[in-house]
């Protein structure tokens, strides 16, 4: 089929280029010039594993080409796939970039001769799709939805730094849809597909999307929150009690006397709270839409304020440790919202790095793929290439993404480097590391830090 994507980021680019390589010929537009020319020289703008050499693959193939030329692709295409940033605003979602690539669309869908397809896969509160898309639509091209173009919803799920495999092989398929025809062609683009397929209203669809991320921001949270408490009572440690509520059946099923170990436990588990381009904005987002139905979300909310006051309760122990923060020097481990990205959209680094520059220490950092100095935080955190410049003079290192390769880090030599060797692991991410003595290492979650044994060499 002819598919056109409209928004060239992690969404778009990802559907763009794995359809294509699902053998459908695919058109990705942006606004963006320097990212279509990149995209076009074979680039990925932002770092998401596979992706490259799917792109290339494609690209080889004459299957996917990168366009700022919104005409020529819409004209080609049977479906267009609307995959534009949906921002944050304080009461919600910024719905400026949908209004506006739709209004483009909809121009172009007035002077087309065949019924197209418009599909939703930004996310969206419920109704927006059948509402205000369905709107912009008929009102830019003077169509009616259902006769002169089609609409349905297909909220996206994948997850950055898995991206690919997430769109290859997902959980499941969801498309809003009450247009038979529009259902069909639809199931046709994912035919190949090896999951379940939920048809559903669009709204249905919609609000599916925010489901799932409002529960995995409330276990987080609820993670958090309890990692909280056993900070306050003495020999409490939250990961052992974390491995006894995992063991229930319930979440972790025992199949042939072995024990599945799902991916949802992840998200029991402490950290420096939820981050990225979506579980923060669509667990706001969904609070403002129920707001706005005269629905109070209680559960959501508190989700959401636990998950604010991480960051501050993060440097609080810090400081609990290692005294007044100002004028020391605190190294960050990983800046990105989570490990296998360089999306630093609300990322959890930020905010702790944000709350530590409030309190007048300074901050460096050191992530395996965001070089700097990147203009983070007005270029207030220096950003080096390796760990032990980031390390260097520091009064406390402070693990916040869980890369796995900062447990392979030469820690004798970083240690050594160290103003003082505190360690603060906000993943438990560096458990097995074998310390060298004299370091001071805590995980969250646990009490305060036990010197280990022995003198400290050098
Ligand atoms: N990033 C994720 O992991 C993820 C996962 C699921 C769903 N989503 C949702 O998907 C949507 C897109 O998210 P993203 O992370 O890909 O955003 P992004 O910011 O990475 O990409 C959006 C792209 O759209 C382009 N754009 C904006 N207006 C345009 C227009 N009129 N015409 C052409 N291009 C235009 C921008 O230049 C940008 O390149 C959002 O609604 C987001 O909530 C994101």
């Amino acid at each position: 089929m002819n598919i056109t994507i409209i928004g060239s980021g992690y969404v778009g680019l990802v559907t763009g280029v794995c359809l294509a390589a699902k053998g459908h010929e695919v058109a990705c537009v942006d606004l963006q010039e320097e990212r279509i020319n990149k995209i076009n020289n074979g680039e990925v703008p932002f770092f998401e594993p596979g992706l490259s050499e799917l792109l290339r693959q494609t690209r080889e193939k004459n299957t996917f080409v990168a366009t700022l030329d919104l005409s020529d692709a819409v004209r080609g295409a049977q479906i267009i796939f609307v995959a534009v940033g949906t921002p944050s605003t304080p009461r919600g979602i910024d719905l400026s970039a949908i209004e506006k690539a739709l209004a483009s669309v909809g121009e172009l869908l007035g002077a087309a001769d065949d019924v197209k397809i418009v599909v939703i896969k930004s996310t969206v509160v419920p109704g927006t799709s059948d509402t205000f898309a369905r709107q912009v639509l008929e009102r830019s091209s003077g169509k009616i939805a259902g006769k002169g173009f089609l609409l349905a919803s297909n909220p996206e799920f994948l997850r950055e730094g898995r991206a690919v495999d997430d769109f290859m092989n997902p959980d499941r398929i969801i498309i809003g849809t009450n247009d038979a025809r529009a259902a069909t062609i639809m199931r046709q683009i994912y035919n190949d597909y090896d999951c379940p397929l939920l048809q559903t209203s669009t709204r249905n669809a919609e609000l599916t999307k925010y489901a799932s991320n409002a529960l995995l921001a409330t276990l987080v949270s609820f993670s958090n929150e309890l990692a909280g408490l056993c900070e306050q009572v003495p020999g409490a440690d939250l990961e052992a009690v974390m491995e006894g509520l995992h063991l229930d059946k319930r979440l972790s099923p025992s199949i042939n006397g072995e024990r599945l170990r799902p991916e949802i436990l992840s998200y029991l588990s402490a950290g420096p709270g939820f981050g990225g381009s979506c579980l923060p904005k669509d667990a706001a987002a969904l609070l403002g839409f129920a707001e706005d139905s005269n629905v109070e979300m209680p559960l959501l909310r508190a989700a959401l304020s636990v998950n604010s006051a991480r960051a501050g309760k993060i440097v609080r122990l810090l400081e609990k440790q290692i005294g007044e923060l100002r004028g020391r020097r605190i190294a960050l481990l990983g800046l990105a919202f989570k490990p296998g990205t360089d999306d630093l959209r609300d990322s959890p680094a930020l905010r702790i790095a944000s709350a530590l520059l409030d309190a007048e220490a300074t901050v460096s950092a050191f992530d395996p793929v965001l070089k700097g100095p990147a203009g983070l935080l007005d270029l207030r955190i220096a950003v080096h290439d390796h760990a032990v410049s980031a390390l260097q003079d520091s009064d406390a290192a402070v693990l916040v993404t869980a890369w796995p390769q900062f447990a392979e880090l030469p820690w004798e030599q970083l240690t050594r480097v160290m103003r003082r060797p505190f360690v603060l692991d906000c993943r438990g991410a560096l458990r097995n590391v074998s310390w060298p003595a004299g370091t001071q290492y805590t995980r969250i979650g646990t009490g305060p830090a036990t010197e280990l044994s022995g003198e400290r060499r050098g």
